[in-house]
């Protein structure tokens, strides 16, 4: 095991934190990348020159063509959605299948999960993706009186019963919700279409990875997806995602034993983001933050999504009095929209309460932090100081940590502290040292706060946008 050790990427915060990029760097040393959490809900954006690539499901290692890449058993696999990514993939990057495994013990998304999910999941904002409903069926083991959760493994031994299985539930969900089950059958027969080139990437064995590594020892790159804050326990319960996603949740999703753990990863972004409902106790605006970025048109649609804020006077948003305002000017300039969804993201600033609990709970032990360069948009407003969360007010109480329940996340008032701003450019900076002296005291107030080490800094999109501070 010593031959193969395995390290763990996750994000610390509400996901969309740069995970995918951070893997990308350091997928250069990684015999194998591996996904152990979600599926198709996840957004990871890689850029390579002028190829920008939004994957949903395959791991962010892509562009390296000696990685073995892996979907484990804690992942759920919409089959259809797969086969249209590799096809992406072999057409922009020349993306060959055979370095892709996926474990005979991921779950499939079902019809009837997606169905489900665009019933009952606008409440929590979800990506719509079944996921909830998928992980649900896995708990219930049967429902409706037949086999809920449909392994890949099990599409692999004998299809057609999987299928079957597949439109039962979907029948039985479409009664029980007093809707016509049309559209099933042909759903069906898309997923059995694109099953047949997946088939051929499901590994039999459910210790394929272990034997694998016996076989051919090397490093092993975990990628998490969502982030510590969606965790299905230790989250923002109820606002969160339905798996795990905490770093431990690698060693139960990922397929291999702890003994193989080196280190923990976690990345953090500058200036936060969230998607969905949720307790976000450092977001500009607060609640009229949050109804505003959830609002829907008619047709389901975000109402205030990319190109209808692209016409707001930014600047003039920017030096506003009201926190809500200077956030939409953020927002826009850090192009904070979702991958998958387009929503516009909340945004808030960096909470060091909420990012040292993560460190803390989840042993991380290098500490990345991208969009460093956005900082700067901090200089331009009113204040002209960078605000920094650094305690919690909740009622006549000042606290240091998050508390679990909901409502008391909810009734938390941001302290804050705030740092000197800084006007420079840091986006082609490739040292520590020639940071401008505001940028430099944020590391290392950060450093201070959360007793872990800056291991690196995002300064832009561009995998050379980085400063190594590994030193
Ligand atoms: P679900 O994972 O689609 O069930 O959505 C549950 C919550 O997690 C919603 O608030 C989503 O917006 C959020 N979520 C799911 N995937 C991601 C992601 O990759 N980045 C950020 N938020 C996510």
């Amino acid at each position: 095991m010593k031959n193969s050790p395995s390290d763990i990427v996750i994000g610390l915060q509400y996901g969309d934190e740069g995970k995918a990029r951070v893997v990308d760097m350091l997928a250069e040393n990684a015999g194998v990348v591996a996904r152990f959490n979600g599926g198709a809900n996840a957004g990871h954006t890689i850029k390579h020159g002028d190829i920008q690539l939004a994957l949903r499901q395959v791991p962010a290692a892509v562009f390296y063509p000696n990685a073995e890449l892996y979907i484990g058993s804690g992942c759920c696999v919409n089959i259809e959605k797969l086969e249209q990514e590799l096809l992406m993939l072999e057409k922009l990057i020349g993306f060959t299948r055979k370095r892709l495994h996926i474990s005979s013990l991921a779950s499939v998304i079902q019809p009837h999960h997606i169905l489900l999910d665009e019933h009952f999941g606008a409440q929590l904002g979800t990506t719509g993706n079944g996921i909830g409903p998928a992980y649900a069926d896995r708990a219930m083991r049967i429902n409706y009186g037949q086999l809920a959760n449909i392994h890949m493994g099990d599409v692999l031994s004998d299809s057609e019963r999987a299928f079957d299985y597949m439109q039962k539930s979907y029948d039985a969900v479409c009664s029980q919700l007093g809707i016509g089950n049309q559209g099933c059958t042909e759903r069906i027969a898309s997923i059995r279409n694109a099953a047949r080139t997946i088939l051929a990437m499901i590994e039999h064995d459910p210790n394929y990875l272990i034997r694998r590594l016996e076989r051919n020892p090397t490093t092993v790159l975990f990628e998490g997806a969502q982030s510590v804050m969606l965790d299905v326990n230790k989250g923002t319960v109820p606002y969160v995602t339905s798996s795990h996603t905490v770093a431990g949740a690698a060693y139960v999703g990922g397929d291999l034993p702890a003994t193989y753990h080196r280190s923990t990863i976690g990345v953090a972004k500058a200036i936060m983001s969230r998607v969905g409902h949720g307790p976000f106790v450092s977001e500009f605006g607060g609640k009229e933050s949050e109804d505003y970025c959830m609002k829907r048109d008619a047709d389901g649609a975000p109402t205030y999504r990319k190109e209808v804020e692209d016409k707001y006077e930014h600047n003039v948003l920017l030096r506003s009095d009201n926190p809500f305002e200077v956030g939409k000017a953020l927002r826009h300039f850090s192009g904070e929209y979702g991958v998958g969804t387009k929503r516009p993201r909340r945004v808030g600033a960096l909470d060091l309460v909420q990012l040292r609990d993560a460190i803390k709970s989840n042993g991380v032990d290098k500490l990345i932090l991208t969009k460093m360069d956005l900082l700067r948009l901090f200089a331009k407003t009113k204040a002209e100081k960078i605000p920094l969360v650094t305690g919690y007010k909740m009622g006549s109480r000042t606290i240091d940590y998050a508390p679990s329940s909901e409502k008391d996340l909810q009734s938390c008032a941001p302290i804050i502290e705030e740092c000197e701003a800084f006007d420079d450019d840091i986006s082609q900076v490739t040292t520590f040292e020639a940071l401008p002296s505001g940028a430099k005291k944020v590391i290392q107030l950060i450093e201070a706060f959360t007793n872990v080490k800056v291991s690196g800094i995002g300064t832009g999109p561009e995998r050379t946008q980085y400063i190594n501070l590994e030193k």
